[in-house]
């Protein structure tokens, strides 16, 4: 007797194509990820239109892949999840109509999820015994922001970025380094073999007592200490400048997560999204978290950058709660949380 609910959940609001099944909310069956990175390499940053392109030709392989890897059939299924936004408009639209058609051929309710929601229930698949309320930290290469989980599906922005998101930061100081795309993994490796206090760039705290975030004056400060050296003809240690500049991006996420979840009294610190994969803002937040007595949370890294299992497991809290997504839904580019 096998009284599981399953969800198949698609994902394409950026440059991965990704489908799953998720079993019960928090059982990732399979979780299929085809990336586009090597084709966006080239052009140093996500093409929206090669982008759609390249969903439309992969989605259906990756949904079969899920399915078969799940030893599932349409039969085994309770609903279909999806992403639809924020994301690129036209490779949200790709897995969106997908999901759309196979809820209406199949007769399965269609649970359209919020993106930055799902990073969010990253976390659920990863530790089992997490429950609302929380605070989250949400970084990625589109958001940057500090969300109250008061329960499921119930939020409230307690802080997010004025102008870059953490990723977009990482992304940028790495393409103007010529260390490559995307951004992040890189300027965590390269920011190993250097030193973080060798270039004392600037932390954006904003107003006292404020959980928003500001990037883009550390973005114009990197920027300008290269031009400087180049100027004076000196050598650039691409290590130290990625370390420097890494250091002071987690300072300041590291310093307002806490904060924030002392604020809310959350016996939790969570973080998600792709820049949780961070080695050093994971060591740093460990370590602030314990002198706090607050518990510090995050997915293994495959669950940090986008994935369908995420959106699966929001889509089954959905199911639960009977929210079903009208099959007219559309596709919201800058859909907020
Ligand atoms: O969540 P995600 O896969 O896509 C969005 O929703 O944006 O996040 C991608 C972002 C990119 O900006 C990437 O550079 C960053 O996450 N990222 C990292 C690391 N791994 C991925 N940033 C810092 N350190 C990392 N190890
Ligand atoms: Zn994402």
């Amino acid at each position: 007797m096998d009284r599981a609910v399953n969800i198949l959940a698609i994902e394409t609001s950026c440059d991965e194509t990704s489908a799953a099944v998720v079993s019960n909310g928090r059982e990732v069956i399979s979780n299929i990820i085809s990336t586009q990175i090597n084709i966006h390499k080239k052009f140093g940053g996500v093409v929206p239109e090669v982008a759609s392109r390249k969903h439309l030709e992969n989605i259906s392989q990756v949904i079969d892949l899920a399915l078969s890897d799940a030893k599932m059939d349409y039969k085994d299924l309770h609903g279909i999840a999806v992403t639809y936004g924020p994301g690129l408009v036209g490779a949200l639209l790709i897995g969106l109509t997908t999901a759309k058609a196979l809820a209406y051929g199949r007769n399965l309710p269609l649970l359209a999820v919020n993106h930055i929601e799902g990073h969010i229930y990253a976390n659920f698949i990863e530790h089992k015994e997490l429950e609302p309320p929380f605070v989250c930290l949400v970084a990625s290469g589109g958001h940057s922001h500090i969300i109250k989980v008061l329960d499921y599906g119930v939020f409230e922005v307690m802080g997010k970025t004025r102008d870059d998101a953490a990723g977009e930061a990482f992304d940028k100081v790495a393409r103007t380094l010529g260390l490559g795309y995307p951004g992040g993994p890189l300027i965590d490796k390269a920011a190993k073999a250097g030193k973080a206090d060798a270039i004392d760039f600037p932390r954006a705290y904003l107003e006292e007592g404020s959980f928003d975030f500001s990037f883009s004056g550390l973005k114009s400060s990197v920027l300008n200490y290269l031009n400087n050296m180049k100027m004076k003809g000196l050598e650039i240690n691409k290590s130290d400048v990625a370390a420097s500049f890494q250091e002071s991006i987690v300072d300041v996420l590291s310093d307002k997560l806490i904060a924030a979840a002392i604020t809310a009294k959350s016996p939790y610190a969570v973080l998600a999204g792709g820049v949780a994969a961070n080695s050093r803002l994971r060591e740093e937040l460990l370590k602030k978290g314990t002198e706090n007595n607050i518990k510090v949370l995050y997915p293994s890294p495959i669950l940090c950058t986008d994935n369908a299992a995420m959106i699966g497991c929001a889509g089954y809290y959905k199911y639960i709660k009977g929210e079903v997504s009208p099959l007219s839904i559309n596709a919201i580019p800058n859909l907020r949380i």
